[in-house]
């Protein structure tokens, strides 16, 4: 973890993933999960997951921020924050992993719980060796 990365606006990121968390749509997991994304406008995009009877269906927090704020024009993001009931900080799903590393690879995501315990790591050390649009740029074929 480093602190370093972790910007001045880490209070209100986790506070606004915080309060989206108490919208999470979770009746068949009863898992709670709310995210907040910082774009490069300073504009905060918040998520929460949203599941459904059809349980493959399930979209997270994390992916639902992103998608929020794609919707609305922004591509640029600062950092992110996720929190859930955890005893530990909540890490992202692998999928949710992709979708970040799309667009913010450098930006760091603050995973917490809801007595504060937070860890910061940055997307790209959360998923290595990333399929990223970077390769389709690239295709000999
Ligand atoms: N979930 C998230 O929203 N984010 C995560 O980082 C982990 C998992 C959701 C998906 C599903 O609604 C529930 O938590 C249980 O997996």
């Amino acid at each position: 973890m480093d602190e370093e990365l972790c910007g001045e606006k880490k209070a209100e990121l986790l506070e606004a993933a915080l309060k989206a968390r108490e919208n999470a749509y979770a009746p068949y997991s009863r898992f709670q999960v709310g995210a907040a994304l910082l774009a490069d406008d300073g504009k905060i995009y918040t998520g929460c997951n949203v599941e459904n009877a059809s349980y493959g269906l399930a979209v997270c927090a994390e992916r639902v921020a992103v998608f929020q704020a794609v919707l609305n024009g922004a591509r640029s993001f600062r950092a992110m924050a996720v929190v859930a009931a955890l005893d530990e900080p909540v890490p992202p799903c692998g999928a949710c992993r992709q979708v970040l590393a799309e667009f913010a690879p450098e930006m760091p995501l603050f995973m917490g719980n809801l007595q504060g315990k937070i860890s910061c790591l940055k997307v790209k050390d959360l998923l290595p060796y990333a399929f990223g649009p970077d390769k389709l740029m690239e295709d000999k074929g």
